[in-house]
């Protein structure tokens, strides 16, 4: 292995010298770049809004959610003056919801503790609520001009590729070596373009399954590529068995309108809004759980199966099994506990979180309709 830039901030081999990608990577975007709504608009709260969202969905997905933020929440001051329940709407549907938490205190931090003027450093974007290290380099290269490195999903498998990277990508030692590959292309002048180029290779032709090579102008530098490796690269994780966990959710009925909560601000899906529901004890099928939601609120009478979803999160799969019942005239809600009545057109537009949403639109569906006229 040969090539390191003396100087360069890459001690890990690199089989070719690493200041040839960014000329090829950038000539590259000046014709096949992505013409993306953040990268009109030449400031540091947009693409900061971007970058988050960006963090766990795609670019396709992203966009609307971006553009209807913008319209509601224009500037950092106003996102740090709405309350945390408009952030939380805005974004419903986008998932993973601790980043528009980390978004609006990171808002507010900003506005608290400098004067609104969002920090340019590596440091100060770090100590942002939702900034780690890879977003903090995209920011600062793309709203600043100044080099930032970024390591993210697509980037990490181009230079898996690029460097032919056998193992696991996620594994300390790779983790090490990757971002000084990523320290060590990264150039100094037009690190924003840079940093979006590569992330558009990854995404548009060093795709995860079919790696379209003969259209990727680092093709003549790609060690997986010489080798013919690169549809085996990265090596799949080998994925821990994820468990499935039993709940039961009660759709309690009152004069056309369903009893839903608020999830506590802390933790999974915080403050988002849930019908009643809780885990199955080992060796329960759902029924006994719906009973015991139903006696805590204070409720006799019979209970009706509705229909089961499914939804997968990244350390378990839920198995969400749904029981109607009509409320009695007095429903005991717990202390201290958010709780509304709304039909479902109101749910429809309501922050529920996704396999809450699931679940009323199979209530929705024309079967269930149908079963509720009957
Ligand atoms: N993924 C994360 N940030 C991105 C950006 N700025 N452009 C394209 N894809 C991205």
């Amino acid at each position: 292995m040969v090539g390191n830039r003396k100087g360069a901030a890459c001690c890990a081999p690199t089989p070719f010298d690493p200041a040839a990608v960014a000329p090829l990577l950038l000539a590259w975007y000046g014709h096949r770049g992505r013409d993306l709504p953040w990268r009109r608009i030449f400031d540091p709260y947009p693409v900061w809004l971007s970058e988050i969202m960006l963090q766990q969905t795609t670019v396709a997905a992203a966009i609307p959610y971006f553009e209807r933020f913008l319209v509601r929440f224009p500037d950092l001051a106003s996102l740090a003056a709405a309350s945390l329940d408009e952030v939380i709407e805005a974004w419903a549907g986008l998932g993973y919801y601790s980043r528009a938490r980390n978004l609006h205190a990171a808002a507010r931090q900003v506005l608290a503790e400098r004067g609104g003027v969002f920090p340019d450093s590596l440091e100060g974007l770090t100590a942002l609520p939702g900034v780690g290290r890879s977003t903090a380099g995209a920011i600062r290269a793309i709203a600043f001009g100044k080099r930032g490195v970024i390591l993210d999903g697509n980037v990490r498998r181009v230079l898996v590729r690029l460097f032919a990277l056998a193992g696991d990508p996620r594994s300390s030692a790779a983790e090490k070596k990757l971002w000084q590959w990523a320290e060590a292309l990264t150039p100094r002048e037009r690190a924003g373009d840079y940093a979006q180029a590569i992330m558009d290779l990854g995404a548009t032709v060093c795709l995860p399954r079919t790696p379209i090579c003969f259209e990727c102008p680092l093709e003549r530098l790609c060690e997986a590529r010489r080798l013919g490796r690169e549809r085996e690269l990265p090596e799949s994780r080998k994925r821990a068995e994820v468990p499935t966990v039993i709940q039961a959710a009660l759709l309690l009925e009152r004069r056309g309108s369903l009893l839903v909560r608020r999830r506590p601000y802390e933790g999974l899906l915080g403050g988002l809004w849930e019908f009643p529901c809780g885990e199955a004890a080992a060796g329960e099928r759902g029924e006994e759980t719906a009973r015991r939601l139903l006696a805590d609120l204070g409720q006799e009478g019979p209970l009706s199966p509705a229909g089961e979803v499914r939804h997968a999160y990244s350390h378990f799969r839920l198995d969400l099994r749904l029981f109607r019942a009509e409320a009695m005239d007095h429903v005991r809600v717990a202390e201290g506990a958010e709780s509304r009545w709304l039909s479902t057109a109101e749910l429809a537009g309501f922050p529920l979180h996704g396999a809450h949403k699931k679940a009323l639109k199979l209530l929705s569906s024309p079967r269930n309709r149908d079963r509720e006229k009957t």
